[in-house]
Order: structure tokens, then C-alpha cells, then sequence
């Protein structure tokens, strides 16, 4: 495609995020690739030159999403044949040549570390479909600044892929080898970001804890982040039970801008199923680090997340998931059936517990969360906490939400002259297991 056909401005780009946090950052890292190769972004795929998809493989049922998304937008392409439909993400580095074969009219297919070939590969794109799906261990991205989206929070790339192999998860072999950005690149980004007004920053990688570059370790960031006038809140997301370094609890324990959550993945209860799983620590060892970050951080609010009917879970098992939950009592759990992988290295152990077993499991699991996330919210009426305005309330006029220190929302009566960026005491009156009801304390 010759982009000259579009006088006086650039082509236009539609681009649809899917997956974590880690995707929506790579979407303004793309988004800063294209403005900088002069294309102009489009809201709506209806008047796009160029429809994007980032896409995540972590489940089956995100693939099946997302194929069910592309046929749809397919539309728009047989409308115009001009426009070029490309995939980007996980999903092209995971299985492409089914992938082409579902989706034979995609003019693009580019990996994690192809961002930066983007603007060539859609400009070729016109005569021959591109793919470029190689891997590159050194690519961090960290000459190119995000286009980071509005807000009080912004999400930076801390680190990249992961070393980790768990036998049940693709992100390894789709989003390639560990690796982490230099530390002046995060510090200058986040500079840039507190100039326009960002209050919040949420450091990201797939194993953000396992952060090292020279010197500098995970806890080590953090405390070079404090630093940065203008930042109110330092967050992460998701650390590895196994790289939680002294370090790292010190900095959470000592630099009042880290703030006390943790998102802290269990998976399963069963030391049986971990082992399998290999994940690398044991129920004892991931209890006895629950245990020292609540001695060493007292309010701090913990997440995790769970996977039901791996393989080989049996009843038992299963049974070990729900007394970790009930001990740990998490604040939040993010629950998953198990979804066979290929190329991950527990894909040829098959799956052994039915769907319907697994449904009934996640059922059991979601209730028990549900009811300890009201008890643990319940437990915090009268209480005060500043809350970190992010803008009005989705749940009704007159009302303004942010986040408490531990990441729960929060919403309370708006104010004349209180708004997004402000940190304000709210006292809670009123609890659900997902968000707090407050008055200004
Ligand atoms: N099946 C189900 N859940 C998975 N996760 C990763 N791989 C799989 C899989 N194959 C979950 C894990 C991980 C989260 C991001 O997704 O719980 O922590
Ligand atoms: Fe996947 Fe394990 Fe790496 Fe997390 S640590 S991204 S679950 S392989």
C-alpha cells in the first residue's frame, strides 16, 4: 500500500488490545511506533486504513475470542480491500501456521519483538502478506517512548519475556527470553510521565520481580523510582513467589511511595501438583513468605492467582487449593480452568479432569474467594484510607473513585475542587467483596 494515496494526513490505524496488562502496554509502544512513521490513530475500525489486533494465547478460550473478533473485522476488508488486517502479540508467535490457516486473509502477523519492523511490514503488506514472528533476546524497546494513555496511572515496561518455563504456560516460548530495560530508560519515561501530571506508576513484566540489569535489582528500581518528584505510588504486577528477594520486601517495607499490595500467584495448593507444575517452591516455603511480607508490611493486601484441574489434580489436590485460600485469606484471586497448550511442556501430559469437573472446581474456588474478599472488606468499615482520585464513579452522579493504598476502589461524594490526581482521606462506611463505599474523612 502506498500511504502518498492519503494527502495531508497520515494513514489511519484501528488497534484492539486483548490479554494483560503487559499487552496494554506493548499497545502504546506500537501506538508510538506508527505516530512516529506518521500514522494517525482511528477509535472505530469503520474508517481504519489499518485494523490491528493484539492478541493473547495464554488460554484457549482467549484464541477462540479472538478468532471469532478477526472474522468479524474480516468485514471491513471485503468491504474495502484496500485495508490491511494484521495480528500482533502472543497468539502470532504462538501457533501460526494454524493461525493462517483459520485466518488466511490476515495481511500481517508480527511477535512481540517485530514492533519496530511494523511500519515496513504494513507498507509491504499491500503486495505480499508479512510475517515476522522471530524472537530477539536483547529487544527491549527502550530507545521508544510509550504513547502512554490519559490518566493518573501509567504502565511501564519494567522487564521483558520470561525465564520461568512453568509446565502449563506459552508465555515463555511467545514472549521469548527474560530480559530487563535499562534502568536510566525507566527512570527518564518516568520522569516524562510525572512532567504530565501521572501520579501513579505500575511497573510491569511477566516476572517484574526477576528485574536485574548490572547492579541494579528489582528492590534497588524501586527505590531509584522513590526518587521522582511528582510520583505519589509505585505498583508491579505480577511478581514470582520464588523472586521475592529481601530486597525487594525491604523497599515494600521502607519507601512510603511503594505501596502495600502484592499480586502473589499460588496456583495450586498441592505440593504434588507444584511439583508437576514446576513451579518452584512448595505450600510451606510460598506460606512462610506470606508470612514474612505480613510481618515485614502489616497492611498489606495480597492477590493470587489459581489454576483448577491441571494435570493429575484429583480431589485431594484440589481440596489442598481451597486450605491455602482459607490460610492465606487473599484479598482477591484471579481463577482459571486449566487449558492445555501446545508446545508448553505439560501439552503431551493431556488433560485428566473433564470440563465439568473443572467448572464445579472454579465454582468452589469463586464462591470461597467471594466470601472472603466481603469478609476482608467488611473488616475495613471505619477505617480511613487515602485514595488516589482517578475521576467520577461509574456506579453513580455525584460520585468520585480511586484507589486505596491496597488497590481497592473506593468511591465517595465528590467535592468542589477535588479531582483526578488528588490524594484524599475517605472513611469507609459500607463494603462489597469488590469496592469500598466512603465518606471524606
Ligand atoms: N491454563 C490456565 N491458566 C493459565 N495461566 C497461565 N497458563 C495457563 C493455562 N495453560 C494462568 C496462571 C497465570 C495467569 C496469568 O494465567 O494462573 O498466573
Ligand atoms: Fe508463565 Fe510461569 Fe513465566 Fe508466569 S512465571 S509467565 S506462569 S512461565
Amino acid at each position: 500500500m502506498r500511504f502518498e494515496a492519503y494527502p495531508g494526513r497520515g494513514p489511519r490505524v484501528y488497534l484492539e488490545t486483548y490479554g494483560c496488562q503487559m499487552n496494554v502496554a506493548d499497545s502504546e509502544l506500537v501506538t508510538a511506533v506508527l505516530r512516529r512513521a506518521g500514522y494517525v490513530s482511528a477509535d472505530r475500525p469503520d474508517d481504519a486504513d489499518v485494523i490491528l489486533l493484539n492478541t493473547c494465547a495464554i488460554r484457549e478460550h482467549a484464541e477462540e475470542r479472538v478468532l471469532g473478533r478477526l472474522s468479524y473485522l474480516y468485514r471491513y476488508k471485503s468491504a474495502r480491500p484496500e485495508v490491511r488486517l494484521g495480528l500482533l502479540g502472543c497468539m502470532a508467535q504462538h501457533n501460526r501456521a494454524a493461525l493462517v490457516e483459520k485466518a488466511w486473509y490476515l495481511d500481517l502477523v508480527a511477535g512481540p519483538d517485530a514492533y519496530r519492523r511494523l511500519p515496513e511490514m504494513i507498507g509491504a503488506a499491500g503486495f505480499d502478506p508479512q510475517v515476522d514472528v522471530r524472537l530477539d533476546r536483547a529487544e527491549t524497546y527502550a530507545d521508544i517512548p510509550a504513547a502512554h494513555a490519559e490518566g493518573v496511572r501509567a504502565y511501564v515496561t519494567a522487564m521483558r519475556g520470561c525465564d520461568k518455563f512453568c509446565a502449563f504456560c506459552v508465555v515463555p516460548y511467545v514472549r521469548g527470553r527474560e530480559r530487563s530495560v535499562p534502568p536510566n530508560a525507566i527512570m527518564r519515561e518516568i520522569s516524562d510521565l510525572a512532567a504530565r501530571g501521572v501520579r501513579e506508576v505500575m511497573l510491569l513484566g511477566q516476572t517484574v520481580n526477576a528485574y536485574h540489569f548490572d547492579e541494579v535489582d528489582f528492590g534497588a528500581l524501586l527505590r531509584k523510582i522513590a526518587r521522582i518528584d511528582g510520583i505519589a505510588r509505585i505498583r508491579f504486577t505480577s511478581p514470582h513467589p520464588s523472586d521475592m528477594t529481601d530486597s525487594l520486601i525491604d523497599a515494600m517495607a521502607t519507601e512510603p511511595k511503594v505501596q502495600p499490595y502484592v499480586h502473589l500467584p499460588l496456583q495450586s495448593g498441592s505440593d504434588r501438583i507444584l511439583k508437576a507444575m514446576e513451579r518452584g517452591y512448595t505450600v510451606d516455603e510460598y506460606l512462610a513468605l506470606v508470612a514474612k511480607l505480613r510481618r515485614a508490611i502489616p497492611s498489606l493486601a495480597m492477590s493470587t492467582d489459581i489454576i483448577v484441574g491441571f494435570h493429575g489434580e484429583d480431589d485431594c489436590d484440589f481440596r489442598a487449593t481451597l486450605d491455602v485460600m482459607s490460610k492465606v485469606r487473599y484479598d482477591g484471586a484471579y481463577t482459571f480452568k486449566y487449558s492445555l497448550r501446545e508446545n508448553t511442556r505439560a501439552f503431551k501430559l493431556g488433560d485428566t479432569v473433564s470440563e465439568d469437573e473443572k467448572q464445579r472446581r472454579l465454582g468452589e474456588v469463586i464462591a470461597l474467594q467471594e466470601e472472603t474478599s466481603l469478609a476482608r472488606n467488611l473488616a475495613l468499615i471505619g477505617q480511613t484510607f487515602p485514595v488516589l482520585v482517578e475521576g467520577p464513579a461509574r456506579r453513580g452522579e455525584g460520585m468520585l473513585a480511586g484507589k486505596t493504598p491496597q488497590f481497592k476502589t473506593a468511591a465517595f461524594p465528590a467535592s468542589e475542587g477535588i479531582g483526578a490526581g488528588d490524594i484524599v482521606d475517605a472513611r469507609v462506611i459500607s463494603a462489597t467483596g469488590h469496592s469500598l463505599t466512603c465518606t471524606r474523612a
